[in-house]
């Protein structure tokens, strides 16, 4: 059964990001929810979702690699701690991330109302 994590904040609205079908175990999926492009990665049932864009130079980090809880940017290969989205090479490096919540099969990810 996959968990949700959650990022403090003001509360956000809730958007639909498909179902536990779309993101599979060890797996990630890009989703555009209103003006954002989230990435959707499911860490052996956590699920966690970031902005689907890389702090180097903006490229999507969903056409990267996922392996062993480190997410790769394909562009430069940056690496992030997909848990956490602290950087692991370079460390200063953090993605912006987005809490999540699931209602049954269903995810929902938490962007605030002007985005
Ligand atoms: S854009 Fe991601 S490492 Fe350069």
């Amino acid at each position: 059964m996959a968990k949700s994590s959650r990022s403090s904040g003001a509360d956000p609205a809730w958007r639909y990001a498909g179902t536990l079908d779309d993101v599979w175990e060890g797996e990630m999926c890009a989703v555009t929810l209103g003006a954002v492009d989230v990435v959707l990665c499911n860490l052996d049932g956590e699920l966690v979702a970031y902005r689907d864009s890389c702090p180097h130079l903006a490229n999507p980090l969903s056409e990267g690699d996922l392996h062993d809880g480190v997410l790769t940017c394909a562009a430069h290969e940056w690496q992030f701690d997909a848990h956490t989205g602290q950087g692991v090479n370079p460390a200063s490096a953090c993605l912006e991330r987005y809490p999540v919540r699931l209602d049954e099969d269903r995810v929902f990810v938490g962007i605030e109302e002007d985005q």
